[in-house]
């Protein structure tokens, strides 16, 4: 196999998949409850993106950024009105949305605060990346490694303590960047009197709220942006993962004021909304607001949670179960490779986040039958497990 091994690969072989369910090249059916790392969120060939998609491929692919994209603007406009912000600029993935805020948001303190070195803080457990700048604003070491010199330019606090970012927010700060829920560093939610005296801190110091949703965006915690879950208006967010349901497109939105910051030449992505990648969010977007697919969710995941909670806590190798919406983490007290194993094992697949807390992610229209199937799996992998009767864990420990 000529790949890098970047990866620790769970040992299925995939050849297609429908709303919540993959098929391996034998036909062996899975629920999916990862989705691509959050990015299914309509589920597998999800037909009205199917469709808006292959329409688009007999139509134009792409022109690049030198000409007007007619499908860029209606997407813009359908984010604008949905985020209550101003103004999008379209990229392919996470890391690089983040990469364009950070860049937004240096630049916007040099030349309206003059600020010479601005500095961005974001918080330990988060995750943001794996560009230089990005892997550096995430707050954890194991992503770091093996890569100095790193990016200056950022300090962290520490999550949901305000007294914290307190400290570290000294009058070169240029923005606070974090997760709503922290996705990688262990699906942790925000808590909301943090988020309210943060977006307070940061408007009184005239410092920039950042939100990075790519991972909360998109419907994933039962509303279309987490950001309505604690009533705030970031100053810029991120988007990337749901925004094209597997078709790559990231975004960075900030308020109308900080347009005028990117003018031309200083900021650009060769691919970045271009028409196919467009056709699929204009389609994404749509689905969402014109549909019940959000209110669904958030009435799927608090079902999940509380179910997962009744049939979970308090058994030996649980330790919690928390989430927002259908981003749910179940934090054991042992590493979550087993689990894992005997979760696929059984026909769930599910991820870790971190190595102690197994993450569900299923896509927003899994059906309340196969969430009730996907419950007794995961009582079941656990019980095989404190058992000690699973095989050892393959692979699937670590980041995948
Ligand atoms: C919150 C968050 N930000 C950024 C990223 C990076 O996104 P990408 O892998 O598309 O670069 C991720 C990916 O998991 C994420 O969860």
């Amino acid at each position: 196999m000529a790949l890098f091994p970047t990866y620790t690969r769970v040992p299925v072989r995939v050849a297609s998949g429908s709303g919540s369910i993959l098929l391996d090249e034998d036909g062996k059916r899975y629920l999916d409850f990862t989705s691509g790392l959050g990015v299914c969120n309509l589920g597998h060939c999800h037909t009205a993106v199917t469709t808006a998609v292959e329409a688009q491929l007999r139509q134009l692919w792409h022109v690049s950024n030198l000409f007007h994209i007619p499908l860029q603007e209606q997407v813009a406009d359908l984010l604008v009105q949905a985020s209550g912000l101003g103004a999008v600029f379209f990229c392919n993935s996470g890391a690089e949305a983040n990469e364009a805020a950070i860049k937004l948001a240096r630049k916007y303190a040099r030349e309206k605060r003059g600020i010479e070195r601005p500095i961005i803080l974001t918080f330990r457990k988060s995750f943001h990346g794996r560009t230089l700048a990005t892997l550096t604003a995430t707050g954890q070491d194991k992503v770091k490694t093996g890569f100095d010199p790193l990016p200056e330019g950022f300090v962290y606090a520490t999550y949901n303590d305000l007294g914290s970012v307190e400290e570290a927010l000294t009058p070169d700060v240029a923005g606070v960047f974090l997760e709503l829920v922290q996705g990688e560093g262990g699906v942790r939610p925000a808590d909301p009197a943090f988020v309210e005296g943060l977006a307070r801190l940061c408007a009184d110091k005239g410092v920039l709220l950042m939100v990075d949703e790519v991972q909360t965006g998109i419907g994933r915690t039962g509303k279309l942006f987490a950001c309505e879950h604690y009533g705030i208006v970031p100053d810029i967010m991120t988007l990337a993962k749901g925004l094209g349901n597997g078709m790559p497109v990231g975004a960075m939105l900030a308020k109308a004021e900080y347009a005028g910051v990117f003018g031309p030449g200083s900021h650009a992505s060769t691919f970045g909304g271009n028409p196919l990648a467009m056709a699929a969010a204009r389609a994404v977007l749509t689905e969402m607001k014109q549909s019940d697919v959000l209110s669904r969710a958030a009435e799927h995941g608090t079902w999940l949670i509380t179910r997962l909670k009744e049939k979970l806590e308090g058994r030996p190798g649980v330790v919690e179960v928390r989430g927002l919406g259908l981003m749910i983490g179940i934090e054991l007290n042992q590493p979550v490779a087993q689990v894992i194993e005997a979760a696929r094992q059984r026909g769930l697949l599910v991820s870790p986040a971190g190595p102690q807390v197994v993450r569900l992610l299923p896509p927003l229209v899994t059906e309340r039958t196969q969430l009730e199937e996907a419950v007794d799996i995961l009582t079941a992998a656990l019980e095989e497990v404190e058992k000690g009767e699973s095989v050892s864990g393959v692979g699937h420990g670590g980041r995948i």
